[in-house]
């Protein structure tokens, strides 16, 4: 190989730079041009990228977001649109390409790989849902941005003896609500693994008063049955004794500093793709980690459903919040 493309997609993650500085150095390192697509599959198919030396690289590894841009690409789903980023990438005589996301973009990944075009996927989202790796980039920002909000809000919650109910993201999957609320120290945790039940939450907010605490946390991730704003009304309308606040973390929980756990994971992950990709040809593997071992999951074992939560976890939670 001579040539590969970096792009990422679908929501971005805090570590998504340190992955892309990784791999356009570990390919510089194997004498191979890294260039990068902008916007991620719709930059692909408009023939948007540019070179990255490992200069263009440099003081990105603390930054969120994504210094390539990142985008929804519905579109792409369509064979015709995917054929499109074959020929494009082949026009500008590339070898193999990274996509750095999540489940929806390791589909497109995993598409451009059955057209016969070498490529290898990069485990990246906040909502720590993909199959094959126990963490992805940028969950660990997240979890941080929204154990911190917990913080905050606790103080006011106690000052003014109240509830809060906490929304935060994670799409279908709980583990960003699970990891954020145990470090958090939450009364209650809803999942959406787990079906809600608004008297079970009442009645241990009553009891929680009842046994003197001044204040509760109640996170709620978003892809719940009753999301944050169903929950505050299902809630209020019981009367409960004591005041209720909402608050929706949304996209604040994607802009944290990259915690270098993230950066760390970024920069071997990305590693971890450019070496099969370039020194052993491998194509149609997601890089991931899993118990400590840096490992390649087949495509479609990636995209043939979500992580699940660790019911454990949440019942050890659910046991100390007494
Ligand atoms: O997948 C990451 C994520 O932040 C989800 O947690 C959330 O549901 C979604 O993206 C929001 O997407 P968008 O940024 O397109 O509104």
């Amino acid at each position: 190989m001579k040539k590969i493309a970096i792009l990422t997609s679908g929501g971005d993650a805090p570590g998504m730079n340190a992955a892309i500085r990784s791999i356009v150095r570990s390919a510089y390192q194997l004498g191979v041009e890294a260039v990068g697509i902008e916007d991620g599959f719709a930059g692909l198919v408009e023939g948007r990228m540019r070179s990255l030396s490992c200069r263009d690289v440099g003081n990105t590894i603390h930054v969120a977001g994504t210094i390539l841009g990142s985008a929804r690409a519905p579109e792409f789903a369509h064979p015709d649109v995917q054929t499109k980023a074959v020929s494009n990438l082949r026009a500008h005589q590339i070898d193999g390409l990274i996509v750095i996301g999540g489940n929806g973009s390791q589909q497109g990944g995993a598409a451009l790989h059955r057209l016969g075009f070498p490529t290898m996927g990069v485990a990246s989202t906040i909502d720590n849902d993909l199959l094959g790796t126990d963490q992805s980039i940028g969950f660990d920002s997240a979890v941080q941005v929204a154990c911190e909000a917990i913080d905050r809000l606790r103080v006011t919650a106690r000052s003014h003896h109240r509830a809060f109910i906490v929304e935060v993201m994670g799409r279908d999957c709980g583990e960003l609500a699970l990891h954020a609320g145990m470090a958090g120290g939450a009364e209650i945790i809803l999942v959406p693994e787990q079906e809600p039940d608004i008297n079970q939450v009442l009645t241990k907010l009553e009891e929680a008063k009842g046994r003197g605490k001044q204040q509760s946390i109640v996170v709620v991730a978003e892809g719940c049955k009753l999301n944050g704003e169903a929950l505050f009304n299902a809630l209020n309308e019981q009367g409960p004794s004591f005041p209720i606040r909402l608050t929706k973390l949304g996209h604040i929980q994607r802009g944290g500093i990259p915690t270098p756990t993230d950066r760390v994971l970024a920069t071997q992950l990305g590693h971890h793709a450019v070496d099969h990709l370039i020194k052993k040809e491998t194509s149609g593997y997601v890089a991931g980690i899993q118990s400590g071992t840096l490992t390649l999951t087949p495509y479609d074992e990636v995209t043939s459903g979500t992580r699940a939560i660790d019911p454990k976890l949440l019942a050890l939670s659910d046991l100390l919040a007494c």
